[in-house]
């Protein structure tokens, strides 16, 4: 079969498992190169969605880098006889292909990370690989980097569904089609008090807090574990929709448990954090009006300021320069946090120069222009290869035999 990407609306609905197999073995090779294990390092670790963006280079940090053991968590679906499974299946393989031929365990567990059952074949796998890799069954790194749009509540049984609405007042912001260079205006009504509260169910802090809770329930987790969950902030031009929109109020409750759990794991020295991540082409980020825009912008300032970072460049820093930068003494509060006690690794995007010379930016940018002064043709490309596409020497003419 020949695969060639297939877009609707900033959404690509096939990928290339070659292309993802390609991905996995870059991050990797970074990965190796960035970080050594030292003392204080983790070598047993979870990540609940490991599969795609930042949950697959939080995996591949700790495997690679660390060598650490891992169990990962993701909803994926399979190759068809007719369609190719989704990258995140492709990732997850690679991962695994690569981690056994470099000796490293390693768990992929598929389906949903919400419910109770996939709680309870996790505590199996984490006790199945530490076995395997003769180590104490006993995690010491989560990362929670969930991103759904629809969560079903194990105790209720009531599906939940995210929106991306601003709150109190509708917003209207510049979008662009990353394949045409097409600008035109999104607008998204005010949230209802409900559609607040399901976005909060769904990309809130209540199911990390019930991983950690199952998790130590079940003996598996370190007294020093370390845990962290994603968050954005991002420019005051899209805090209408983000910040201060349906998904800033979960985020919002994202902070609370992260100093919920932090409360209960530092009783025995452990830690939670909430790391500020900088804006990325993943899955999840290319449906948000504004984002690409913005994003494409953003991408050429800090190209041309020999500052742009990648998924895996992020998450080499968030452990090599804040959660690990203290790893021989393994002291909390050794880690560089901001006032709200947030980790931040958003930092040369909200810098000052980068954020003014950015907003400069997104006003001149036209139709005409955009390909110019934008760096939309980034965007689409890491759009492109988040799904396995556009990969450097991988042969796209070439018949993909198994999927
Ligand atoms: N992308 C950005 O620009 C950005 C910036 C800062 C913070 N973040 C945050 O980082 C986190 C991860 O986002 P991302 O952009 O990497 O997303 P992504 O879509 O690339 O990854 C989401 C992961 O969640 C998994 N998943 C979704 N629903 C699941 C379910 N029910 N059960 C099991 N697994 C499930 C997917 O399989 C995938 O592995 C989010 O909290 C997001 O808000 C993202």
């Amino acid at each position: 079969m020949i695969i060639k990407p297939m877009i609707r609306n900033n959404i690509c609905l096939n990928s290339h498992p070659t292309g993802c197999f390609a991905v996995v073995k870059r991050q990797i090779e970074l990965a190796k190169k960035e970080l050594r294990p030292v003392e204080g390092t983790p070598k047993l670790v979870l990540v609940v969605g490991c599969s795609t963006g930042y949950g697959l280079a939080s995996r591949i940090a700790a495997g690679f880098g660390y060598g650490a053991a891992t169990v990962g968590i993701s909803l994926e679906k399979p190759a068809s006889e007719t369609k190719p499974g989704t990258p995140g299946y492709y990732n997850n393989s690679a991962f695994d292909r690569e981690a056994a031929a470099a000796g490293l365990q390693s768990v992929s567990l598929d389906g949903d990370a919400f419910s109770n059952e996939m709680k309870d074949r996790t505590v199996e796998a984490i006790k199945k690989v530490a076995a395997a890799a003769k180590i104490e069954a006993k995690i010491d790194l989560v990362i929670y980097s969930l991103a759904s749009p629809v969560r079903t509540d194990p105790k209720t049984g009531i599906m939940h569904r995210s929106v991306i609405k601003p709150i109190g007042k509708s917003y209207s912001g510049k979008t662009i089609d990353m394949m045409t260079g097409t600008i035109s205006t999104a607008s998204a009504e005010s949230a209802t008090d409900e559609e607040i509260a399901n976005t909060v169910k769904v990309m809130g802090g209540e199911d990390w807090e019930l991983w950690i809770e199952a998790l130590s329930k079940a003996g598996v987790l370190s007294s020093k574990v370390k845990t962290a969950a994603y968050t954005y902030l991002g420019p005051e031009l899209s805090w209408p929709i983000y910040k201060n929109g349906t998904i800033g109020r979960a985020k919002e409750d994202l902070e609370r448990a992260g100093k919920a759990i932090n409360a209960k794991l530092s009783a025995s020295g452990g830690a939670a954090w909430v790391s500020v991540n900088k804006a990325l082409v993943t899955r999840a980020s290319a449906v948000i009006p504004i984002i690409p825009f913005y994003v494409s912008c953003l991408f050429k300032e800090m190209k041309e300021k020999g500052i742009h970072e990648g998924c895996i460049e992020q998450i080499i820093r968030l452990y090599r320069d804040r959660l690990y930068a203290a790893a021989t003494t393994s002291d909390p509060k050794k880690v560089p946090v901001d006032s709200e006690g947030r980790i931040r690794i958003d930092d040369w995007e909200m810098r000052e120069d980068v954020q003014k010379d950015t907003l400069a930016r997104m006003g001149k940018v036209t139709e005409e222009n955009i390909f110019e002064l934008s760096d939309i043709a980034g965007f689409k490309h890491d759009f492109l290869e988040a799904h396995g596409f556009d990969v450097p020497g991988v042969d796209y003419d070439a018949d993909v035999r198994s999927l």
